[in-house]
């Protein structure tokens, strides 16, 4: 047995210490954290427990643990959206191959300059488009090869971000002020924009996009709505935003679940927010029910690192995630329209909405010879395809365990890294960064022609790149 590939994280936070560490721990002959850079004394602690790094290994930013001599095989960065530039840069330069959030960067030149230090030193730059390394979009991709479906004419596909989502993250939260970070179609839908190209094997030659911000804005406050929701909102019985709805009973999160998953899983995450003594008492003799009951992930680890009701109410009462939603300092938009022409001649429109009442993205393709239809959600996925002249029919049931972070793909990510640097080329690599290029370079551009009225062809995006 091989030993694992040593790793640093820069920025453990919900994506860095949540979503990808963990991997280290159900992996150790895989990966293993050696040091850490983080900023917040309880974050860092807790990941230093975790991982039992000792303390000289453990640094309050990533300036001060990139100016130490090479420590590690690769290094996570997963600091927030205008933080990723720098730190990637000097992690490359320092001999360190990269796993970067996404967005690669907030502005087109900082991309390329991320590819120009990739090929500069021969480090593997890989960018979380999660979604790649899904079951779901690997399946869809796989059908569309076979050509079942003919020559694809119409693409819609929607990024059906939820009520409590949007106002989380995109209203009270991280992602609320485009000038602090990155416009909503960069920030959330870069994703989209990486996915589809590479499910259809097709690049986008002209685009137009349309989008704004309607509804979370002070003049739709209810009457006598004070600017936080714990004190003495008159709606606080119906407003589907009110904090502890989303934060203290978790409703909206179990209802989203049970919306997308299956049998017994959907009637107990449905039952819970309506009876959690029931729920609790059967997890005594249904242990998988612990995973209900015990959860303490996003959206409430994000108020606290322990997020016991007494902290969340607190996080509440003082903190960001229990400002009204119509009294927030948010300008991202709440709906968006992408139309693209592609140069295989497909036609397809992208719509994200945060205004959806279950998180989920769904696909419709329609062709010569076929249809696929699909959905992606948060507790289950499926892809459905039917042939025109045979009427042949087939459901993919495309669901990943339920719990695992973006249908199985955050893992499945960090398994494709660490196999890249043992046994992959750089070159395979530099292609794939390269691809998440294209789709950073799609998003500004809907970001252009969205606020400029413009349909742009693709001389005004496209860049040479070696
Ligand atoms: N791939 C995906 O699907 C996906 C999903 C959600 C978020 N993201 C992206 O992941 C990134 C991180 O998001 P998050 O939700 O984990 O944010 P977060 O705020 O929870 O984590 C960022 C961490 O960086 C730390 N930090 C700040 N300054 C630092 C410094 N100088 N040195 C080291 N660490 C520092 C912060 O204290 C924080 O703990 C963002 O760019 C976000 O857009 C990606």
């Amino acid at each position: 047995m091989s030993a694992p590939l040593t790793a640093i994280l820069i920025g453990a936070g919900q994506r860095g210490a949540d979503s990808y560490a963990p991997y280290a721990l159900q992996n150790p002959d895989l990966l293993k954290f050696v040091a850490v850079a983080e900023p917040d004394p309880k974050r860092k602690e807790s990941f230093c427990k975790k991982h039992q790094i000792d303390s000289e290994s453990a640094f309050d930013t990533w300036e001060e643990l990139l100016s130490k001599p090479q420590i590690a095989d690769v290094a996570f960065i997963c600091t927030q959206d205008w933080m990723h530039t720098e730190p990637a840069v000097a992690a490359m330069r320092a001999g360190y191959h990269v796993l970067l959030e996404k967005p690669m960067a907030n502005r087109a030149d900082e991309c390329r300059l991320l590819l120009d230090v990739s090929r500069e030193t021969e480090r593997q730059l890989v960018i979380c488009h999660v979604l790649r390394y899904t079951d779901h979009f690997n399946k869809m991709r796989e059908l569309i090869e076979t050509g079942v479906l003919g020559e694809i004419i119409q693409v819609a596909h929607r990024e059906n971000v939820s009520f409590w989502h949007m106002a989380h993250s995109y209203v009270r939260g991280n992602w609320r002020n485009q000038t602090e970070t990155s416009p909503m179609i960069l920030a959330k839908s870069c994703h989209d924009l990486d996915i589809l190209p590479w499910v259809l094997q097709q690049k986008s030659v002209e685009m137009v996009s349309m989008g704004a911000l309607n509804h979370f804005k002070q003049e739709n406050a209810p009457e006598g709505a004070p600017k936080r929701c714990l004190d003495g909102c008159p709606v606080a019985d119906t407003c589907p935003y009110y904090a502890p709805f989303i934060y203290l009973e978790m409703a909206p999160f179990w209802n989203n679940v049970a919306d997308t998953t299956h049998g017994f899983a959907r009637w107990a995450s449905h039952t819970y927010p309506r009876n959690p003594n029931m729920i609790k008492a059967l997890s005594t003799v249904v242990p998988i029910l612990k995973g209900i009951t015990n959860y303490q992930g996003f959206p409430i680890s994000i108020l606290d690192s322990n997020p016991t009701q007494e902290n969340l109410l607190k996080a509440l009462q003082e903190g960001p995630y229990g400002r009204c939603v119509y009294f927030c300092d948010n300008d991202v938009v709440d709906h968006q329209v992408v139309m693209m022409r592609m140069d295989g001649g497909a036609q397809v429109t992208f719509t994200m909405h945060g205004h959806s009442h279950y998180e989920h993205r769904s696909t419709r393709i329609e062709g010569s010879h076929g249809r696929l239809t699909a959905e992606f959600g948060l507790g289950g996925s499926w892809i459905e395809v039917d042939e025109h002249r045979t009427d042949w029919h087939q459901k993919f049931d495309t669901s990943a365990e339920i719990g695992a972070g973006h249908g199985g793909g955050d893992f499945q990510l960090v398994a494709y890294f660490l196999d890249s640097i043992k046994n992959g080329s750089f070159e395979d690599a530099y292609n794939g960064t390269k691809e998440a290029l294209e789709s950073h370079l799609l998003a500004f551009a809907a970001e252009e022609s969205r606020l400029n009225k413009k349909i742009l062809t693709r001389e005004a995006w496209e860049v040479e790149i070696e």
